[in-house]
């Protein structure tokens, strides 16, 4: 556990303990990017060992197992998480698959939230049940009773997400880990949405959380990366061989440095892009052109009183119901200056994308329809702009519509 006293800015950026450590006796106040592959060693030593390799001390031996950017940054995601231990990986799906891997074995059941991101959902299908016989029941996890249903002796993993992606359905995760702990299943919860310093998933009761850097953390829409943080040692090591040995599937130095820079500013950024998130959803929910908006942090929201207890900010992704067709929606996404067509969200610039076609194309129309993803349901990735010209392009947009 995190049992340090300074903040979450202070531990964006701080040059201490918990937060970076540059390579020793070099005194970097920016971490550099290390692109060496391989790290001489000072001799040979018979009772060396992969378990006995310390980076904290220097010893490095090869780019694979630990690299002195990447481990400045695992400490830092650590830190963020309120973890003992963190690993960067190269993308968030490879923090994901690992995560899963470390927790299930042939045989094994997961119980997992119905509305979670479409590649991990097919992950779940495609590759843990179809290829290595672990079965998922998916289930609508806004209500824990549900979750408990769907529990089975051979269960040995939870997996959450919340608020979800592109309805922002909220799960209970203290009431989640609650029950995955009485099945002795491990809880993992992807915190990509929101991000630590709205939601702190292990502090709740989940063993696990994983982000895609790709978003929030890294910040800026130039990087492609995951990250993973728990507190179970045992569980760690697994996971810790599967990237190192298992999989390789660890994030390379460049984007390791990419990402520990935009950590650094990840406070200034989440008040922003929640503040105008909350001014772009009250300015929809509004409109006569509008027919619903989906955002935790509206009172309308069915699960606001959740929200406000288990996220301290609600984050800058919301999604839009407008009162057209597909052609209006068409014509809305035309007329907008300030937000860009574009999959992803989470980073600076406002980006809108529009579910059916792009992120849940490959879900059926069945499948879209029972989650309640319609041809006319947007979702808004808000950025730090100045809030009033956002307003006024939505605006102008809407009057298109
Ligand atoms: C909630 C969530 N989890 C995981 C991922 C996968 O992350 P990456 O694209 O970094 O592999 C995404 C990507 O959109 C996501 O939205």
């Amino acid at each position: 556990m995190n049992d340090s006293d300074e903040r979450f800015e202070t531990l964006a950026v701080t040059y201490g303990e918990r937060g970076q450590r540059p390579a020793p006796g070099v005194e970097d106040v920016a971490v550099p990017i290390h692109l060496s592959s391989t790290y001489a060693v000072p001799e040979i030593d018979p009772d060396a060992s992969l378990e006995t390799l310390d980076p904290d001390a220097g010893e490095y031996l090869y780019s694979r197992l630990s690299n002195p950017t990447r481990n400045a940054l695992e400490h830092r995601l650590a830190a963020l998480c309120g973890a003992d231990d963190a690993l960067a990986f190269a993308s968030g799906t490879a923090a994901i698959v690992t995560a899963i891997s470390a927790a299930v074995e042939p045989g094994d059941h997961v119980v997992a939230f119905e509305d979670l991101y479409g590649g991990t959902r097919s992950m779940l299908t495609r590759y843990f049940e179809d290829r290595l016989g672990v079965e998922t029941t998916f289930v609508d996890a806004r209500d824990t009773a549900e979750v408990e249903a769907a529990m089975r002796e051979e269960t040995s993993l939870v997996w959450m997400e919340t608020p979800t992606n592109p309805l922002l359905r909220l799960c209970d995760v203290e009431a989640v880990a609650a029950v995955a702990e009485e099945y002795g299943a491990t809880l993992g919860v992807d915190n990509t949405f929101v991000g630590p310093q709205f939601q702190r998933p292990l502090e709740l009761g989940a063993d696990v959380v994983v982000h895609s850097t790709t978003k929030y953390l890294n910040g800026h829409s130039d990087s492609i990366g995951g990250a993973l943080a728990t507190n179970d040692e045992a569980y760690f090591e697994e996971v810790q061989f599967l990237q190192r040995v298992g999989m390789g599937n660890m994030l390379a130095p460049f984007d390791a440095y990419l990402t520990l820079r935009g950590l650094k500013t990840l406070p200034l950024r989440m008040e922003k892009h929640a503040s105008n998130a909350q001014a772009v959803a009250e300015f929809l929910a509004d409109h006569s052109a509008v027919e619903a908006v989906h955002y935790p942090g509206l009172a309308s929201h069915p699960q606001h009183e959740l929200a406000s207890r288990q996220m301290s900010g609600y984050g800058g992704v919301l999604s839009v119901e407008l009162g057209t067709d597909l052609d209006g929606v068409a014509r809305f996404v035309a007329a907008l200056d300030h937000f860009p067509l574009a999959v992803s969200l989470g980073g600076v610039e406002s980006l809108v994308e529009h579910p059916a076609s792009m992120t849940h194309s490959p879900l059926s129309q069945t499948e879209r329809d029972s989650l309640g993803i319609s041809d006319s349901l947007l979702r808004i990735s808000v950025g730090v702009e100045h809030e009033a010209d956002l307003l006024a392009d939505l605006s102008n947009a809407l009057d298109a519509v």
